[in-house]
């Protein structure tokens, strides 16, 4: 008997429709071939939620994510949406809630700079000539994003904003142990991020590390102030393997680490509860500016595809068919107009061509 899967599809804004499209054909693909059958939910999002439902993260969405194994995430946001309340707008009305409700304490952000790619990069050649691989473990349900009190007190000039800063040691050692286990499966590098110069949060998170890598002797770990990981990345990206930080600092430094890979166009992202459930999404944007030309890159929405197969379905042959399949592409020279370097389009292709390959290499 075949396994089944209910996923819980959520397209979402601006090209999150186009690339979800190639996603599920990819989908659709792998049941063919691996013996498994997967149950599609779709539900509404963001700004096409707020449009048609009068919020950003509806209840039917939230009953369709609960009802669901995993859930296949596109984007959400626009200009139409940007002015509306912060906390009424697309991205923080659905992403937040969704992490919350959900307790996806653990964001796995890889980012892999393919050697066919390497001419995309934001950084010169030799620095990486052969690409870099690495991978950003980001707490996603503590530290400042959510901790309380927050918000804006006084009148006037005396008006004042706020924002609490707070880890607890069982927030702390849980996503270490995702950094460990990650750095276990890959080259053996944890690299973990603070600012315990000066934030009380990062002294209990630099301990809580250091305690926890007792349990993981094969492990190489060091400690890094946010600052100068910054500046590292954008020196020699090839010295990191596993990045762990928390939630504002994963959030800056996945971004940074992404850009070095050329486009946003490429990264997948997995939020990830206790247990297997798992939001899966691409970690660029919407791109209102070239949505609905059936131009986008979907490489992003397929691989969050594999990991969703990998981290909540087990299926790991599946998601390495998938990954293959990907770079045998970009080897193959195809390419959406966002990795089209110097111009050159003789192997330009569009969305749906992309990922008409990339089902071709499967
Ligand atoms: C991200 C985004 C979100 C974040 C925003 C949209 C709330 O930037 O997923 O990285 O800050 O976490
Ligand atoms: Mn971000």
């Amino acid at each position: 008997m075949s396994q089944s899967f209910k996923v819980a599809v959520l397209p979402g804004d601006g090209i999150g429709p186009e690339v979800m499209a190639e996603a599920i054909k990819v989908l659709e693909a792998v049941q063919g071939q691996f013996n498994v059958s997967f149950e599609l939910t779709y539900a509404n999002v963001g700004g096409i939620a707020i449009d048609e439902e009068g919020q950003a993260l509806p209840e039917g969405t939230i009953e369709a994510c609960r009802a669901s194994d995993a859930v296949l995430f596109g984007s959400v946001g626009g200009p139409k949406w940007e002015n509306l309340p912060p906390d009424e707008q697309p991205e923080r009305g659905a992403l937040l809630p969704l992490r919350k409700i959900f307790g996806l304490f653990c964001n796995l952000r890889p980012a892999i700079l393919f050697p066919a790619l390497t001419g995309n990069s934001s950084l010169k050649e030799e620095i990486v000539a052969g690409g870099f691989d690495l991978l950003v473990v980001r707490e996603l349900t503590g530290g400042i994003y959510f901790a309380e009190p927050k918000g804006i007190t006084g009148e006037g000039a005396q008006r004042t904003g706020f924002d609490t800063m707070k880890y607890s040691d069982a927030e702390i050692e849980r996503i270490s142990h995702v950094g460990f286990q990650a750095a276990q499966k890959r080259s053996g590098k944890l690299c973990s991020i603070d600012k315990a110069n000066v934030l009380s949060t990062s002294v209990l998170w630099r301990e809580v590390v250091e305690r926890v890598a007792k349990q993981y002797p094969d492990v190489e770990l060091t400690h890094m102030y946010v600052d100068n990981a910054a500046m590292q990345l954008c020196r020699v990206p090839k010295q990191f393997d596993v990045i762990l930080c928390g939630n504002m600092f994963g959030d800056i430094l996945s971004d940074e680490a992404a850009m070095l890979t050329g486009s946003l166009g490429m990264l997948p992202s997995a939020s990830l509860a206790e247990g297997t459930f798992g939001l899966y999404e691409s970690s660029g944007g919407s791109a209102p500016d070239i949505a609905g030309q059936g131009i986008a890159n979907p490489i992003a929405q397929i691989l969050s595809a594999a990991m969703m197969l990998r981290f909540s379905f087990g299926l790991t042959a599946a998601a390495e068919a998938i990954e293959k399949a990907v770079e045998k592409t970009l080897n193959d020279g195809f390419r959406t107009g966002d990795i089209c370097q110097g111009g050159s389009d003789e192997n330009k292709v569009n969305t749906a061509e992309m990922g008409a390959a990339i089902i071709a290499r499967l």
